[in-house]
């Protein structure tokens, strides 16, 4: 394979940028040359691109974002959209594409190559952490990160005035934000989709972490499940406790990706080309047990997500 194409899809998520780097350095290493897509699927679509080269993804390793930018593309989901996109690579003599994206970019890369015979490669891009297939995916590491400092910030001010806080994270239908950012924070509680509430239950746990001597407690809330201003009008409705609410929104999307998401990009851009190199498409690449693997597009994105229940437990026994 001499000429690819590469394109980030979907919502953006910190250590895109690297895995591009990755992707681009690694392909010229081989002599391959590579053609950076605009706006995802929509870019490719328009045919809007261009060639690569070794200084184009010079001082990206350490920014959020995409410099490629993103978008998210319905007209994809159709056959003509996607007979448009195969017809835009055809005139362009690329031979294959990497897609950085989330689920709904890999079956846009799935049914290129379903229906029109185009290998691809899906590198998981998305700070949800929500792929069966692989243990991380690239951004949510730096995406609990920045959740992590803002509850910090709050557990210093809920302290103070003796206060309940619920923080809403993002993760679409997927709770592992919340789970590992409630984990590493501190966090009484976290209410996630995989697992229905007990508003009873949650009082009883504060009113016995306040009568154990603590002094304010946070509870972090899943997208999927409600807002946490929802959430913090229903608790208040039933507590003595004076309860405020906090979005991390957006934020928990930017910022300079961790050590974790960068050695991750590095390692899924550079697999994914070797995939390429090596004729091999129709495939993700993820991570482990520690290791980089790959597996068939059309097996991941029909595995479902599991939560991870004993992680859950662990929370449960030791945040009080
Ligand atoms: O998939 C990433 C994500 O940030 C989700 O966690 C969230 O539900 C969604 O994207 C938000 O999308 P948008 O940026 O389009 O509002």
């Amino acid at each position: 394979m001499k000429r690819i194409g590469l394109l980030t899809s979907g919502g953006d998520a910190p250590g895109m940028n690297a895995a591009i780097r990755a992707v681009v350095r690694t392909a010229i290493y081989f002599g391959m040359e590579v053609f950076g897509i605009e706006r995802g699927y929509a870019g490719l679509i328009d045919g809007k691109m261009t060639q690569m080269e070794m200084r184009s993804v010079s001082d990206i390793v350490q920014r959020g974002g995409t410099m490629l930018r993103t978008a998210r593309c319905s007209e994809m989901q159709t056959l003509e959209g996607q007979k448009k996109a195969a017809d835009v690579l055809a005139a362009q003599g690329i031979e294959g594409l990497v897609v950085i994206g989330g689920d709904g970019s890999f079956r846009g890369a799935k049914d290129l190559t379903e229906n029109f015979g185009i290998p691809t490669v899906g590198i998981p891009g998305t700070i949800d952490n929500d792929l069966q297939y692989t243990d991380y995916t690239l951004g949510f590491d730096t995406a609990v990160n920045t959740c992590l400092e803002a509850i910090n910030k709050l557990r210093d001010t809920m302290n103070s005035h003796e206060r309940i806080s619920v923080v809403e994270v993002m993760g679409r239908h997927c709770g592992d934000i919340a789970l590992y950012a409630g984990i590493t924070s501190g966090a009484e509680i976290i209410v996630v989709p995989e697992i229905k509430y007990d508003m009873d239950d949650i009082v009883k746990r504060i009113d016995r972490s306040r009568a154990s001597g603590k002094h304010s407690n946070i509870i972090v809330v899943a997208e999927g499940v409600m807002s946490a201003d929802d959430f913090a009008k229903e608790l208040q409705a039933v507590t003595t406790h004076s309860v405020r609410s906090t979005n991390i929104g957006h934020i928990q999307r930017g910022g300079s990706p961790s050590m974790a998401d960068r050695m991750l990009a590095a390692q899924f851009g550079n697999k994914a080309v070797r995939l390429l190199k090596d004729g091999k498409g129709n495939r993700v690449v993820g991570i482990r047990k520690n290791s980089i693997i790959d597996m068939d597009i059309f097996e991941a994105v029909s595995m479902k997500k599991q939560f991870n229940y004993e992680l859950y437990e662990t929370l449960q026994m030791i945040s009080m």
